[in-house]
């Protein structure tokens, strides 16, 4: 089995894979609305301490898992513990994998539509308030945004089925570096307007007073899904790792990537939204009203606009063959499904889920469920509940579960890498004990069972 199956070559090539999948929406769109809604500051300081704490010691986790056994997620705990209920825990990440590519499809869908706006001019020359209006008037038109979400999923669909991912992949290894360049050049831009002090202070200076249940709870889900963590997924990429890639500085440098793209992220949008005078609270629409303005500060608006959404639309892509290839990876070697039928029936049930996302801007935006439309329901059961749940599962099984032997040989490489004590003992740590108890204590927290 284990050389039947593809390895990544290149050093490069395997960060730019995990990169990949943890870069996208969940940075640029997700973070700049979650950070709007609860409160700047204190939302960014408790996001960081869930990467440092809880998120990255569960990559190790994922990666040890993954590199060790060379098998999807539920096909790895099967080999570790043969005939347990434990091998059924990794189904639940490939239900968030579901659940997330429903909703996400509909926000990649509406970045394909931008594209085109920005590159037919049609996004040009209008006011903040405008850009509002044409937002809630797009969102709310039952067949374009259905179409867009599923152009989206079929794109989605042609790479997988072709294989062709490790080239999508090659060409995110150029563009990713160049989304790095245009986000920092929007975010100069963003700096320079007036008024841009109040959107820094908003995003830099911590009102604690502002820390409830639910922001500790969506800091500790955004760094769920803006690492691609607790689902399996980073275990399924780890599991085509060679025996030299190094777990843990791998782990670090996916951390520090991921968090740095979503605080440029915060950069361009906060000036903007106070300059414009719109509302940080504006949740998942946020970026979609702001980021029109923000190309019109800009020399060439047309130029910069479809850049940037060419290469978000490729940073969307990355993330969501990710998730699908959980998905996928797990009906092939599990149910044996061919590679073709398992990504239709994975693409077939993200179109339904997916339409079910969109509508829920439009006419089925007062179904609700929990107070919650569809869209939000499954972001926030995946984020903030499954893939926590799957963090205490990957993290327990890791810290108690699997042979000293098997860790240590994963974690220095089968004796190629060193592994110092000082980085070793704090890793084990947070995994064995840190990461399971935050999670378990947030989730006590939001459901209001513990308060502070
Ligand atoms: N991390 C991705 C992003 O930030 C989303 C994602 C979540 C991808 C879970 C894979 C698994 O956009």
């Amino acid at each position: 089995m284990k050389n039947d199956r593809a390895q990544f070559v290149t050093k490069t090539g395997v960060i730019a894979a995990t990169v990949g999948s943890a870069v996208g929406l969940g940075n640029i769109w997700r973070f700049p609305f979650e950070a709007g809604v609860h409160g700047g500051g204190a939302f960014l300081i408790l996001y960081v301490i869930c990467v440092l704490l809880i998120g990255v010691p569960v990559v190790v986790a994922e990666f040890v898992l993954g590199r060790g056994t060379h098998a999807n997620a539920k096909g790895a705990i099967s080999q570790l513990v043969p005939g347990t209920w434990m091998r059924w825990m990794p189904l639940l990440g490939v239900l968030a994998s579901v659940l997330i590519l429903g909703f996400y499809s509909v926000v990649a869908g509406w970045i394909l539509a931008y594209l085109y706006m920005a590159v037919t001019g049609m996004m040009s020359g209008h006011t903040p308030q405008e850009y509002g209006t044409m937002f809630g008037e797009f969102v709310s038109n039952p067949w374009l945004s259905t179409m867009c979400t599923i152009l989206f999923l079929l794109i989605n669909y042609t790479v997988l089925r072709r294989g062709v991912q490790k080239g999508i992949e090659k060409i995110a290894n150029i563009l990713m570096p160049l989304l790095f360049l245009i986000l920092v050049v929007f975010c100069v831009n963003s700096l320079l307007m007036d008024g841009a002090g109040k959107g820094i202070s908003f995003l830099f200076n911590p009102d604690f007073s502002k820390i409830t249940p639910s922001v500790v709870v969506g800091a500790m889900g955004q760094a769920f899904f803006s690492l691609s963590v607790g689902l399996g997924c980073l275990l399924t990429y780890a599991s085509y790792f060679n025996d030299k890639t190094p777990l843990v500085k791998n782990a670090f440098t996916i951390g520090a990537l991921d968090t740095l793209v979503a605080i440029l992220a915060g950069v361009m949008i906060f000036p903007a939204v106070f300059s414009f005078g719109m509302s940080a609270e504006a949740g998942p629409k946020l970026v979609f009203e702001i980021l029109p303005s923000i190309f019109q500060h800009l020399p060439m608006p047309i130029l910069w606009s479809s850049a940037f959404f060419i290469l978000l639309f490729f940073a969307s892509l990355t993330s969501t063959i990710s998730m699908s290839e959980t998905c996928i990876a797990c009906f092939v070697e599990e149910l044996k499904m061919s590679r073709k039928k398992a990504t239709m029936l994975n693409t077939a049930i993200c179109i339904v889920l997916g339409v079910l996302c969109s509508l829920s801007f439009g006419v089925m935006s007062s179904f609700t469920i929990c107070g919650k439309t569809l869209f939000d329901l499954f972001d926030f059961v995946s984020s903030s509940i499954l893939l926590p749940v799957g963090g205490i599962f990957f993290s327990l099984f890791v810290g108690w579960v699997v042979d000293k032997k098997f860790l240590d040989d994963q974690l220095t490489s089968n004796g190629e890498g060193k592994m110092s004590n000082w980085v070793k003992m704090p890793m084990m740590f947070c995994i064995r004990f840190v990461a399971p108890i935050s999670i378990v204590l947030i989730f006590l927290v939001g459901l209001g069972i513990l308060s502070f």
